[in-house]
Protein backbone atom coordinates (compact mmCIF):
# COMPACT_ATOMS: atom_id res chain seq x y z
CA UNK A 1 0.00 0.00 0.00
CA UNK A 2 1.00 3.29 -1.20
CA UNK A 3 0.64 6.19 0.74
CA UNK A 4 0.93 9.81 -1.08
CA UNK A 5 1.61 12.82 1.46
CA UNK A 6 -1.85 13.91 0.81
CA UNK A 7 -4.01 10.92 0.94
CA UNK A 8 -6.71 10.07 3.50
CA UNK A 9 -6.76 6.64 4.22
CA UNK A 10 -9.83 4.78 5.40
CA UNK A 11 -11.39 1.33 5.19
CA UNK A 12 -14.96 1.73 3.07
CA UNK A 13 -16.65 0.09 0.11
CA UNK A 14 -15.25 0.81 -3.44
CA UNK A 15 -17.38 -0.68 -6.18
CA UNK A 16 -15.81 -1.71 -9.25
CA UNK A 17 -15.93 1.65 -11.55
CA UNK A 18 -14.53 3.71 -8.99
CA UNK A 19 -11.97 1.31 -8.16
CA UNK A 20 -11.00 0.92 -11.49
CA UNK A 21 -11.26 4.21 -12.27
CA UNK A 22 -9.05 5.33 -9.28
CA UNK A 23 -5.91 2.60 -10.16
CA UNK A 24 -6.05 3.20 -13.40
CA UNK A 25 -5.59 7.04 -12.26
CA UNK A 26 -2.82 6.11 -9.82
CA UNK A 27 -0.80 3.21 -12.16
CA UNK A 28 -0.65 6.50 -14.87
CA UNK A 29 0.57 9.12 -12.51
CA UNK A 30 3.50 6.27 -10.33
CA UNK A 31 4.32 4.51 -13.05
CA UNK A 32 7.19 6.80 -13.76
CA UNK A 33 8.33 6.26 -9.83
CA UNK A 34 7.94 2.55 -9.55
CA UNK A 35 10.38 1.88 -12.63
CA UNK A 36 12.61 4.02 -10.68
CA UNK A 37 12.40 2.51 -7.99
CA UNK A 38 11.49 -1.17 -8.96
CA UNK A 39 13.06 -1.50 -12.38
CA UNK A 40 16.88 -2.91 -11.63
CA UNK A 41 14.99 -5.37 -9.10
CA UNK A 42 12.53 -6.27 -11.82
CA UNK A 43 14.69 -6.12 -14.90
CA UNK A 44 13.83 -5.56 -18.32
CA UNK A 45 13.36 -8.75 -19.47
CA UNK A 46 13.35 -10.83 -16.56
CA UNK A 47 10.62 -12.99 -14.83
CA UNK A 48 10.04 -12.14 -10.74
CA UNK A 49 7.07 -13.53 -8.88
CA UNK A 50 7.60 -11.16 -5.52
CA UNK A 51 9.51 -9.14 -4.20
CA UNK A 52 11.07 -12.24 -2.00
CA UNK A 53 13.13 -12.42 -5.84
CA UNK A 54 12.34 -15.47 -7.15
CA UNK A 55 11.90 -16.34 -10.85
CA UNK A 56 9.90 -18.00 -13.22
CA UNK A 57 13.51 -19.57 -14.27
CA UNK A 58 14.17 -20.96 -10.42
CA UNK A 59 9.98 -21.87 -9.94
CA UNK A 60 9.20 -23.11 -13.50
CA UNK A 61 5.52 -22.70 -12.33
CA UNK A 62 4.00 -21.66 -15.88
CA UNK A 63 5.99 -25.33 -17.45
CA UNK A 64 7.12 -25.40 -20.83
CA UNK A 65 6.47 -22.06 -22.56
CA UNK A 66 8.15 -22.47 -25.57
CA UNK A 67 5.38 -22.25 -28.71
CA UNK A 68 3.03 -21.92 -26.42
CA UNK A 69 0.21 -18.67 -26.48
CA UNK A 70 0.36 -16.76 -22.90
CA UNK A 71 -1.31 -13.71 -22.02
CA UNK A 72 0.17 -11.50 -19.13
CA UNK A 73 -2.27 -9.59 -17.34
CA UNK A 74 -1.96 -6.97 -14.94
CA UNK A 75 1.68 -7.10 -16.88
CA UNK A 76 2.65 -3.14 -15.94
CA UNK A 77 5.72 -2.72 -18.13
CA UNK A 78 5.84 -6.50 -19.62
CA UNK A 79 8.98 -7.25 -17.87
CA UNK A 80 8.14 -11.28 -17.35
CA UNK A 81 6.21 -11.29 -20.74
CA UNK A 82 9.97 -10.13 -22.39
CA UNK A 83 11.56 -13.28 -20.65
CA UNK A 84 8.83 -15.59 -21.54
CA UNK A 85 9.55 -14.20 -25.58
CA UNK A 86 13.26 -14.99 -24.89
CA UNK A 87 11.80 -18.62 -24.15
CA UNK A 88 9.95 -19.17 -27.01
CA UNK A 89 6.34 -18.00 -25.97
CA UNK A 90 4.13 -16.51 -28.27
CA UNK A 91 3.53 -13.41 -25.51
CA UNK A 92 1.23 -10.82 -24.82
CA UNK A 93 1.39 -7.99 -22.22
CA UNK A 94 -1.64 -6.31 -20.77
CA UNK A 95 -2.58 -3.38 -18.51
CA UNK A 96 -5.38 -1.40 -17.14
CA UNK A 97 -2.98 1.70 -17.37
CA UNK A 98 -1.77 3.15 -20.33
CA UNK A 99 1.39 4.72 -18.12
CA UNK A 100 2.53 1.37 -17.21
CA UNK A 101 2.36 0.24 -20.65
CA UNK A 102 4.56 3.46 -22.19
CA UNK A 103 7.37 2.62 -20.06
CA UNK A 104 6.89 -1.02 -21.16
CA UNK A 105 7.24 0.55 -25.11
CA UNK A 106 10.63 2.74 -23.99
CA UNK A 107 11.60 -0.89 -22.77
CA UNK A 108 10.67 -2.95 -25.88
CA UNK A 109 12.43 0.08 -27.58
CA UNK A 110 15.36 -0.60 -25.81
CA UNK A 111 15.93 -4.39 -25.46
CA UNK A 112 19.16 -5.43 -27.76
CA UNK A 113 17.50 -8.42 -29.29
CA UNK A 114 13.83 -7.14 -31.11
CA UNK A 115 12.85 -10.74 -30.38
CA UNK A 116 12.20 -9.70 -26.69
CA UNK A 117 9.66 -6.38 -28.10
CA UNK A 118 6.33 -7.88 -26.77
CA UNK A 119 2.52 -6.53 -28.04
CA UNK A 120 1.26 -4.33 -25.77
CA UNK A 121 -2.64 -3.66 -24.80
CA UNK A 122 -5.03 -1.82 -22.64
CA UNK A 123 -7.25 -3.73 -21.11
CA UNK A 124 -9.29 -4.17 -17.44
CA UNK A 125 -8.51 -7.66 -16.38
CA UNK A 126 -12.10 -8.08 -15.76
CA UNK A 127 -12.90 -7.49 -19.95
CA UNK A 128 -10.06 -8.51 -21.39
CA UNK A 129 -10.53 -8.52 -25.11
CA UNK A 130 -9.46 -11.95 -26.61
CA UNK A 131 -12.12 -14.87 -27.78
CA UNK A 132 -12.37 -17.80 -25.79
CA UNK A 133 -9.74 -21.04 -25.31
CA UNK A 134 -7.35 -18.41 -27.01
CA UNK A 135 -4.27 -19.05 -24.51
CA UNK A 136 -1.98 -22.09 -23.56
CA UNK A 137 -1.88 -19.79 -20.15
CA UNK A 138 -2.61 -16.50 -18.56
CA UNK A 139 -0.21 -15.19 -15.54
CA UNK A 140 -0.25 -12.10 -13.29
CA UNK A 141 3.24 -11.28 -10.80
CA UNK A 142 1.52 -9.03 -8.37
CA UNK A 143 -0.87 -7.39 -10.85
CA UNK A 144 -4.67 -6.42 -11.41
CA UNK A 145 -5.52 -9.30 -8.82
CA UNK A 146 -5.80 -7.30 -5.41
CA UNK A 147 -6.66 -3.92 -7.51
CA UNK A 148 -10.46 -5.23 -8.43
CA UNK A 149 -13.13 -5.92 -6.11
CA UNK A 150 -14.65 -8.05 -8.79
CA UNK A 151 -12.01 -10.87 -7.64
CA UNK A 152 -14.29 -13.89 -8.77
CA UNK A 153 -15.05 -12.20 -12.05
CA UNK A 154 -11.38 -11.81 -12.75
CA UNK A 155 -10.85 -15.12 -12.30
CA UNK A 156 -13.40 -16.51 -14.34
CA UNK A 157 -12.58 -14.26 -17.06
CA UNK A 158 -8.46 -15.26 -17.08
CA UNK A 159 -10.83 -19.06 -17.17
CA UNK A 160 -12.76 -17.64 -20.39
CA UNK A 161 -9.82 -17.30 -22.44
CA UNK A 162 -7.67 -20.13 -21.22
CA UNK A 163 -7.72 -23.45 -23.59
CA UNK A 164 -9.09 -26.76 -21.52
CA UNK A 165 -5.68 -27.98 -20.04
CA UNK A 166 -4.54 -24.35 -19.99
CA UNK A 167 -2.49 -22.67 -16.81
CA UNK A 168 -3.44 -19.18 -14.89
CA UNK A 169 -0.88 -18.74 -12.16
CA UNK A 170 -1.04 -15.33 -10.14
CA UNK A 171 0.91 -13.96 -7.22
CA UNK A 172 -0.33 -11.51 -5.19
CA UNK A 173 0.26 -10.20 -1.50
CA UNK A 174 -0.12 -13.13 1.13
CA UNK A 175 -3.78 -12.92 2.12
CA UNK A 176 -2.32 -12.97 5.82
CA UNK A 177 -0.30 -9.53 5.27
CA UNK A 178 -3.87 -8.05 5.74
CA UNK A 179 -3.64 -8.20 9.38
CA UNK A 180 -0.63 -6.63 10.31
CA UNK A 181 0.04 -2.59 8.82
CA UNK A 182 2.27 -2.52 5.69
CA UNK A 183 5.63 -1.68 7.55
CA UNK A 184 8.92 -3.84 7.16
CA UNK A 185 10.05 -3.14 10.50
CA UNK A 186 9.14 -4.56 13.72
CA UNK A 187 5.93 -2.55 13.48
CA UNK A 188 5.07 -4.91 10.86
CA UNK A 189 4.93 -7.88 13.02
CA UNK A 190 2.38 -6.74 15.38
CA UNK A 191 -1.58 -8.05 14.23
CA UNK A 192 -3.52 -4.67 14.10
CA UNK A 193 -6.66 -5.79 12.17
CA UNK A 194 -9.03 -8.43 11.29
CA UNK A 195 -7.93 -10.66 8.70
CA UNK A 196 -11.61 -11.44 7.86
CA UNK A 197 -12.31 -8.31 7.22
CA UNK A 198 -12.54 -7.70 3.54
CA UNK A 199 -13.50 -3.86 3.59
CA UNK A 200 -11.39 -2.21 1.24
CA UNK A 201 -8.16 -0.18 1.42
CA UNK A 202 -9.15 3.01 -0.11
CA UNK A 203 -6.73 6.23 -0.36
CA UNK A 204 -8.75 9.29 -1.01
CA UNK A 205 -8.17 12.92 -2.41
CA UNK A 206 -9.52 16.30 -0.35
CA UNK A 207 -12.71 15.72 -1.94
CA UNK A 208 -13.15 12.30 -0.51
CA UNK A 209 -12.41 10.93 -4.07
CA UNK A 210 -10.70 7.45 -4.54
CA UNK A 211 -7.30 7.93 -5.98
CA UNK A 212 -5.78 4.21 -4.82
CA UNK A 213 -7.75 0.95 -3.80
CA UNK A 214 -6.81 -2.15 -2.79
CA UNK A 215 -9.51 -5.32 -2.17
CA UNK A 216 -8.60 -8.10 0.19
CA UNK A 217 -9.43 -11.81 0.09
CA UNK A 218 -9.02 -14.42 2.43
CA UNK A 219 -6.81 -17.74 1.36
CA UNK A 220 -10.48 -19.02 1.14
CA UNK A 221 -12.41 -16.45 -0.90
CA UNK A 222 -9.24 -17.07 -3.31
CA UNK A 223 -9.49 -20.86 -3.44
CA UNK A 224 -13.41 -20.29 -3.54
CA UNK A 225 -12.79 -18.24 -6.94
CA UNK A 226 -10.46 -20.60 -8.11
CA UNK A 227 -13.00 -23.27 -7.77
CA UNK A 228 -16.50 -21.39 -9.01
CA UNK A 229 -14.18 -20.28 -12.25
CA UNK A 230 -14.08 -24.21 -13.07
CA UNK A 231 -10.42 -24.46 -12.33
CA UNK A 232 -8.30 -26.51 -10.45
CA UNK A 233 -5.86 -25.08 -7.84
CA UNK A 234 -2.71 -27.65 -8.45
CA UNK A 235 -0.34 -25.46 -5.99
CA UNK A 236 -0.08 -22.96 -3.38
CA UNK A 237 3.62 -21.06 -3.44
CA UNK A 238 4.10 -19.71 -0.61
CA UNK A 239 7.87 -18.57 -1.23
CA UNK A 240 9.85 -18.38 1.39
CA UNK A 241 12.76 -15.28 1.86
CA UNK A 242 15.92 -16.30 0.12
CA UNK A 243 19.43 -15.78 2.39
CA UNK A 244 20.64 -13.60 -0.47
CA UNK A 245 17.85 -10.92 -0.68
CA UNK A 246 18.53 -8.23 1.45
CA UNK A 247 15.92 -5.66 -0.23
CA UNK A 248 13.13 -3.77 1.11
CA UNK A 249 9.95 -3.34 -1.15
CA UNK A 250 7.48 -1.51 0.75
CA UNK A 251 6.30 -3.63 3.69
CA UNK A 252 8.39 -6.61 2.81
CA UNK A 253 11.83 -6.93 4.31
CA UNK A 254 13.91 -9.40 5.24
CA UNK A 255 13.37 -9.50 8.85
CA UNK A 256 9.53 -10.01 8.22
CA UNK A 257 9.71 -12.44 5.15
CA UNK A 258 11.66 -14.34 7.54
CA UNK A 259 9.08 -14.91 9.60
CA UNK A 260 5.95 -14.98 7.93
CA UNK A 261 5.09 -15.25 4.51
CA UNK A 262 4.75 -11.89 1.86
CA UNK A 263 3.41 -13.89 -1.26
CA UNK A 264 0.96 -16.38 -2.23
CA UNK A 265 1.20 -17.95 -5.60
CA UNK A 266 -1.78 -19.78 -6.91
CA UNK A 267 -1.02 -22.38 -9.91
CA UNK A 268 -4.81 -23.49 -11.71
CA UNK A 269 -5.15 -25.44 -14.11
CA UNK A 270 -8.48 -25.56 -16.92
CA UNK A 271 -9.67 -29.42 -16.73
C1 LIG B 1 2.18 -3.84 -8.58
S1 LIG B 1 1.96 -3.51 -10.31
C2 LIG B 1 2.65 -4.98 -10.99
C3 LIG B 1 3.11 -4.77 -12.40
C4 LIG B 1 4.03 -5.87 -12.94
N1 LIG B 1 3.38 -7.16 -12.95
C5 LIG B 1 5.30 -5.89 -12.11
O1 LIG B 1 5.61 -6.93 -11.50
O2 LIG B 1 5.97 -4.84 -12.10
C6 LIG B 1 0.20 -3.74 -10.50
C7 LIG B 1 -0.28 -3.57 -11.95
O3 LIG B 1 -1.65 -3.98 -12.03
C8 LIG B 1 -2.28 -3.11 -12.97
N2 LIG B 1 -3.73 -3.15 -12.78
C9 LIG B 1 -4.46 -2.63 -11.76
N3 LIG B 1 -5.76 -2.89 -11.94
C10 LIG B 1 -5.87 -3.59 -13.10
C11 LIG B 1 -6.96 -4.15 -13.81
N4 LIG B 1 -8.22 -4.03 -13.37
N5 LIG B 1 -6.71 -4.78 -14.98
C12 LIG B 1 -5.44 -4.90 -15.44
N6 LIG B 1 -4.37 -4.39 -14.81
C13 LIG B 1 -4.58 -3.75 -13.64
C14 LIG B 1 -1.67 -1.76 -12.68
O4 LIG B 1 -1.89 -0.85 -13.73
C15 LIG B 1 -0.21 -2.14 -12.47
O5 LIG B 1 0.51 -2.09 -13.67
Amino acid sequence: MPLSEFAQVSRRMAGDEETAAANRSWWDAEAGEYYAEHGAFLGDADFVWGPEGWRESELGLLGEVSGRRVLEIGAGAGQCARWLAGQGAVVVASDLSIGMLRTGVNLNQRVSDPRLAVPLVQCDALELPFADATFDAVFTSYGAVPFVSDSDGLVREAARVLRPGGRLVFSTTHPFRWAFPDDPGPGGLTVTQSYFDRTPYVEADSDGEATYVEHHRTLGDRVRDIAAAGLVLADLVEPEWPERNEETWGGWSPLRGRLVPGTAIFVCTKP
